[in-house]
């Protein structure tokens, strides 16, 4: 879906037009893919906008910064304060959010310490990622050709542009061959994460989900996932898994802010368990939309409301 191209983007602590919110071309980013950025989402709730886990994103986003010995000039308090009057002067119910912090304009070189660090936060309308069939039925997806980045090269825990270098030669073979996502292994060969979501395999009423060693982001979702699934009492695993579990689970499941939960129902053309969502799977989908939309006690407290909400809703309302 294409940007409507209207609104504001933070820019800086700057409130700036859609349109404006330009950078140089030659910009160390642009260049050399020194950013590193979050998505995270904003939903509509009972309660007005709420954003879903902001502080663990935003920590996420710094925690990348650092890895990239990036210095960001706003705190966490700052950037999550600025992402909340973002959503209140868009005057969105729901959003998708998109803060990024990249080195800017100076001079060009693989040192990027020259280059200032500049941030940018950008919200849209962004619905499901994938189809509703897909949510409902399940996905048909690949095991990529492309394994996911060796330990100790590009950072996988880190959330930077660099790795979508790598998501993206995943996600075009996949298109290209037919099926609507792929799957990485990591450089053992074990399973690693989608393009842009991470994985979970159910077998037997267990859980299983690849660690964080295996090349994956650590995904926030992932965590809800694995938190929501101990809370309605399910056992948990968090250890290597073998490709060839995959075809033998009996359900299987992409998690990611983007994604959400969604089911996959064949790898490889294999079938998984009877070839369609399975029961756990759609438990726990259900279990996060409400979680997501309010609709059941926030028992973590993941869910940010909009300071002005409860005005907005009002003035809605008269
Ligand atoms: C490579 C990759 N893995 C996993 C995820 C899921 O992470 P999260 O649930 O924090 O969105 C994403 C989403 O950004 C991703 O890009």
């Amino acid at each position: 879906m294409s940007f409507p191209g209207t609104g504001k983007i933070w820019m800086n602590g700057t409130l700036v037009d859609w349109a404006d919110a330009k950078i140089h071309v030659a910009s160390h980013v642009v260049h050399y893919g020194s950013a590193v950025f979050e998505g995270a989402r904003c939903y509509d709730t009972k309660q007005g906008p709420a954003c879903f886990r902001l502080n663990a994103h935003m920590r996420r986003l710094l925690d990348s910064a650092r890895i990239y010995r990036m210095e960001s000039p706003y705190d966490q308090q700052t950037l999550t304060d600025a992402v909340l009057d973002l959503i209140r002067v868009n005057t969105f119910q729901a959003c998708y959010i998109r803060p990024i912090v990249y080195r800017g304009y100076d001079s060009l070189g693989v040192n990027p310490y020259p280059c200032p660090v500049d941030v940018a936060i950008m919200l849209w309308e962004w619905g499901a990622y994938f189809t509703k069939e897909a949510i409902e039925e399940g996905l048909d997806v690949k095991i990529s050709t492309w394994a996911r980045n060796a330990p100790n090269t590009t950072p996988a825990m880190a959330k930077s542009v660099a790795n979508y270098a790598n998501a993206q030669l995943i996600k075009m073979e996949a298109i290209a061959d037919g099926y609507a996502e792929g799957i990485a292994l990591d450089t053992q060969g074990n399973l690693s994460e989608g393009s842009g979501q991470n994985l979970f395999i159910v077998r037997e009423n267990v859980i299983h989900t690849p660690p964080i060693g295996n090349s994956v982001l650590s995904g926030i979702t992932r965590d809800s996932v694995l938190t929501i699934a101990r809370d309605l009492g399910f056992p948990v695993s968090a250890q290597d898994v073998p490709r060839e579990m995959l075809y033998t689970s009996d359900e299987l499941f992409f998690t990611g802010t983007a994604a959400e939960v969604t089911p996959v129902r064949s790898v490889d053309r294999i079938p998984i368990g009877s070839g369609r969502a399975g029961p756990i799977t759609r438990q726990l989908q259900k279990r996060f939309m409400q979680t997501v939309h309010g609709e059941v006690e926030d028992r973590h407290n993941w869910l940010t409301p909009l300071p002005s909400s409860k005005k907005v809703v009002q003035e809605g309302v008269a």
